[in-house]
């Protein structure tokens, strides 16, 4: 596993970064599309943070730059060395350039059992669904958003009276040990195969 540097992507609190550093996943980066508190987490760990902040490619609206911004983000992982790229809570879907320049170097964990419940939105919508199970996914992450093959899954039950943010926190906590295992499992296999192209 020495010497896989491993970047995170992350938009929100960072709990899932924080228990992927608790595992001592090599994290080299933190990169962040807006202000958060995952950047904090990162800086109180003394990782490298880079912000490509949306709001200068235009923002959350319907003039927003896909290819720029993901451009800039190809750029900013590249210029870090960056093996391996681990999306945790990141809120902009990216374009074809960053696949292209890291194909299945891409993971994503996903709070529900996909292909159920794709999309930002996966816990309201199961709580919604009357799902009796959902879940956590890891997967590769491909240009269709939420469609990578799946590499592990964990069934999380809906409780009576659920709420979104108490089954969302269940399916964190899941996400929490799941992903952290699954990104160091799949860098033990990488470490066994050639080294990227940078
Ligand atoms: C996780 O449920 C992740 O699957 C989803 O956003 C959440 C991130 O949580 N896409 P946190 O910011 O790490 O606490």
């Amino acid at each position: 596993m020495a010497g896989v540097r491993v970047a995170v992507l992350v938009s929100g609190t960072g709990s899932i970064l924080d228990a992927m550093l608790g595992a001592d996943v090599p994290v080299a980066l933190v990169l962040a599309d807006r202000s958060c508190r995952a950047l904090e987490i990162a800086g109180a760990a003394g990782i490298d943070t880079e912000l490509v902040d949306r709001e200068a490619y235009g923002g959350f609206g319907a003039g927003f730059d896909r290819q720029a911004f993901t451009g800039k983000v190809t750029e900013v992982l590249k210029a870090h060395d960056i093996d391996l790229v681990a999306m945790a809570g990141f809120g902009t879907v990216l374009a074809g350039p960053l696949f292209d320049a890291f194909p299945d170097r891409i993971l994503n964990t996903h709070p529900a059992l996909l292909p159920a419940f794709p999309g930002w939105h996966a816990v309201d919508e199961a709580l919604a669904a009357g799902a009796e199970v959902t879940g956590c996914t890891v997967h590769l992450a491909t240009l269709e958003t939420d469609a990578g093959p799946v590499l592990a899954q964990e069934e999380v039950p809906v409780l009576p009276g659920d709420t979104v943010q108490a089954l969302h926190e269940r399916i964190k906590q899941c996400e929490r040990q799941l992903y952290p295992r699954v990104t160091k499992d799949y860098i033990s296999t990488l470490a066994t195969q050639a080294p990227s192209p940078r």
